[in-house]
C-alpha cells in the first residue's frame, strides 16, 4: 500500500523553528508566533501516538536563547507554564509521561514546580515519552556531564559512560531529527546523540506544522537507507 508507514522511528527530535517569522509574515509580535507553536506541539504529540512513535523531544529553549529580549523569554517561560497547567489531564488520558533536557535552575521558581509535578503525575506512563530541551545545549549536556564522571572519581571514560551521563541516559538515540523553517543546521541541540540520526529540513515554519506534515517526515524518514558505516 502506497501510503502505509512502516519503520517507524522509535525516537524523534524536532527543532522547532520558525515562530518569529511566522509571526512577522503577518505583522504580529514574535510571542504570536510562539503562541501558535505550542498549538503545533499539540498536534505533533497526537500525530506521535498515532504513528506509535514512542519518544519525542523538542528542542524549546537553547543556551544560546537567552540573547533574546527579556520580553521574549519572559513570553516563552508564560507560555510553557500555560501548557503544562493546560494539558495535565491531556497527558493523563493519552498516557504521556513527560520530561525534560538541560539545567532548569535558573527558571521561575513556579514553572520549575509545574514542570516537576508534571513529570512526578506522568512519570508511569509509557505511550509516548515527551522531553522537552529547554536552557539545553549539546556541548553543555557533555561539559556537564564529563564534570559528573570527574566528581564520580573517572579518570578515563569509555563512550558508554559518556552516553550514560547525558541528559539524555534514559532515551534512546534519536534516529530522525527535524528542523522546521528551511535552517540547515544544528544549533547546539544533541550534539553527541545526533552521531547516526537521519536529518531532514522541511522549508514548513514551526506554527504550521502538523499531522499531515508529520506523516510526510515519516515518508522521508522510511525511504532513507541507515547504514551506520556498514554496506547494505
Ligand atoms: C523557534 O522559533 C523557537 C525558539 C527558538 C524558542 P524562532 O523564535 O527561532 O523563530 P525564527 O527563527 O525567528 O523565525
Ligand atoms: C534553535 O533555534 C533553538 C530552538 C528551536 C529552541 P534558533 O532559532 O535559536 O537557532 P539559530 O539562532 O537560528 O541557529
Ligand atoms: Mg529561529
Amino acid at each position: 500500500m502506497a501510503n502505509k508507514i512502516y519503520k517507524i522511528p522509535s525516537h524523534i527530535a524536532i527543532i522547532m523553528d520558525g515562530n518569529g517569522r511566522w509571526a512577522t509574515k503577518r505583522g504580529l509580535p514574535r510571542n504570536y508566533g510562539h503562541r501558535e507553536g505550542v498549538k503545533a506541539i499539540e498536534r505533533t504529540i497526537d500525530a506521535c501516538l498515532k504513528y506509535g512513535i514512542r519518544y519525542c523531544t523538542f528542542f524549546a529553549f537553547s543556551t544560546e536563547n537567552w540573547k533574546r529580549s527579556k520580553e521574549e523569554i519572559d513570553g516563552i517561560f508564560e507560555l510553557l507554564r500555560e501548557y503544562l497547567r493546560q494539558n495535565n489531564d491531556s497527558f493523563f488520558e493519552k498516557g504521556v509521561k513527560i520530561s525534560y533536557l538541560g539545567v532548569i535552575d535558573p527558571f521561575p521558581e513556579d514553572l520549575k514546580k509545574a514542570l516537576l509535578d508534571t513529570m512526578d503525575k506522568t512519570k508511569d506512563f509509557n505511550k509516548l515519552e515527551v522531553n522537552f530541551a529547554i536552557n539545553y545545549g549539546g556541548r553543555d549536556d557533555i561539559v556537564r556531564a564529563v564534570n559528573n564522571l570527574i566528581q564520580n572519581g573517572y579518570t578515563k571514560i569509555t563512550e558508554s559512560d559518556l552516553l550514560n551521563a547525558l541528559d539524555t541516559k534514559n532515551l534512546p538515540e534519536p534516529d530522525f531529527v527535524i528542523r522546521t523553517s528551511g535552517e540547515m543546521r544544528i544549533s547546539n541541540f544533541l550534539l553527541y546523540q545526533m552521531a547516526y540520526s537521519e536529518l531532514y529540513f522541511p522549508k514548513v515554519l514551526w506554527p504550521d506544522f502538523n499531522k499531515k506534515y508529520l506523516l510526510k517526515a515519516l515518508k522521508v524518514y522510511q525511504n532513507r537507507n541507515r547504514r551506520f558505516g556498514g554496506i547494505k
